[in-house]
């Protein structure tokens, strides 16, 4: 049975999430509020630092939800997103029973009676007295309804996104020993990607899906001035119009939200009360993480603060170790519509990624047996 929802209208979502210090625009609102009236997960996807993680967090601040997160990365396995089996426990157990277990081999004759006759009393082991839970069947168990994030499922593998289907389809997990927990009131589902592979249309197809890109100039001035940086106003909106222009540079890692806010504190930590290049310059290293980052950006700076200024030459900034650098000056360097076009085109992520049909799959089809298969190989042990 699924609660009640919390917001009667997107505009409810959005005020509700800004109380709690988070920017939607209507597309994001709507997709809140689709996922609370249609008891769908989301899966959000953009670059890092757009807010994906945090809107699984203000969600359940938002709804006095608890958030129960699983982290995914490579070589996760169901034991740690699932349910795993208390062995300590058990052992405590068989040792603590060691007369009852006796009593249960007494009178076998033969090794093989006294395994059989163990054998029968395996139930007492695997049953939910010694289970160990793990994210999504905390979730799934929760007895008030929670906001489970399940974040940057792209870095699992794709057997454990086959573990997840169930979950996502039906809120409920089966364990082969123990039966099958549905959940009392279905969670909030929030899946985060980083785009690293595709995920499995399968898991697609049971969730609403949002790209979230980096936010428009006025909704991350919205951001930034919320953060209440202690940098003007002024400043403040040019500020985030020069790391826009870094964005549309071909960084190795484009600046994001959190950058621009990390920005901002620390020019108002210095007292600016104007953005000249030099302090910008100065300060780049906040917001480009990467030495060849760092000499282009403050290679464009100048003109990104002033589209007039002279660019001085850019020899005179560079270190002696690199070499490879754009001698062009031409437009392109700040013509933001173009850079972002030739990033925007297919093959910036995996083929595929942008919905063009890429012939075989990278890595294998993800099959349900593969989730079955894995309980079978525990249940063998
Ligand atoms: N819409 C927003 N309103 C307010 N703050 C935001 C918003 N979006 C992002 N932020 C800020 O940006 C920071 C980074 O966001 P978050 O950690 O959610 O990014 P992410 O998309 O999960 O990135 P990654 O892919 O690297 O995990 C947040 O801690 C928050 O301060
Ligand atoms: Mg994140």
């Amino acid at each position: 049975m699924s609660a009640p929802s919390p917001f009667d209208s997107v505009d409810a979502v959005g005020t509700a999430l800004a109380e709690q210090g988070y920017i939607t625009d209507t597309r994001l609102a709507t997709t809140v509020f689709l996922q609370t009236r249609l008891d769908k997960p989301v899966l959000i996807e953009g670059p890092a630092g757009v807010g994906k993680t945090e809107l699984a967090k203000v969600l359940a601040a938002a709804t006095g939800r608890r958030l129960i997160r699983l982290q995914c990365y490579e070589g996760q396995d169901e034991t740690k997103a699932l349910y795993d089996w208390d062995y300590g426990k058990q052992l405590l157990y068989t040792q603590m029973l060691r007369d009852k277990i006796g009593e249960v081999v007494a009178d076998a004759t033969t090794l093989h009676d006294a395994v059989e006759r163990i054998g029968a009393q395996e139930s007492v082991f695997f049953s939910e007295r010694f289970l160990a839970p793990r994210p999504l069947l905390e979730a799934v168990r929760s007895p008030e309804p929670a906001v489970l994030l399940i974040d940057e499922v792209d870095r699992a593998d794709e057997a454990l996104e086959a573990v997840l289907l169930e979950m996502l389809g039906e809120y409920q997990i089966s364990i082969p020993e123990v039966g099958t927990f549905a959940a009392a009131a279905p969670p909030y589902v929030v899946l985060t990607s980083n785009n690293t592979r595709d995920l499995a249309a399968a898991l697609k197809r049971r969730c609403l899906h949002l790209f979230l890109d980096y936010p428009s100039a006025e909704r991350e001035l919205e951001i930034v001035r919320s953060k209440q940086t202690g940098l003007p106003d002024a400043l403040a909106e040019q500020l985030v119009h020069i790391v826009r222009g870094l964005r549309d540079l071909e960084l190795r890692k484009a600046p994001s939200i959190s950058e621009t806010i990390d920005w901002a504190r620390t020019l108002a930590v210095l007292g600016a009360d104007e953005l000249s290049a030099q302090l910008l310059s100065d300060t780049v290293s906040v917001v480009v993480k990467y030495d060849k980052d760092v000499d282009r950006a403050v290679e464009v700076l100048p003109r990104l603060v002033d589209p007039n200024a002279e660019v001085p030459d850019p020899n005179g900034h560079h270190h002696g170790h690199h070499h490879h650098h754009h001698h062009d000056h031409g437009d392109s360097d700040v013509d933001g519509a173009a850079a972002r076009a030739a990033k925007d085109s297919p093959g910036r992520f995996d083929e595929g990624y942008y919905g063009t049909p890429s012939g075989k799959p990278q890595r294998s089809a993800v099959n349900a047996g593969q989730g079955s298969r894995s309980f079978a190989r525990r249940r063998a042990l």
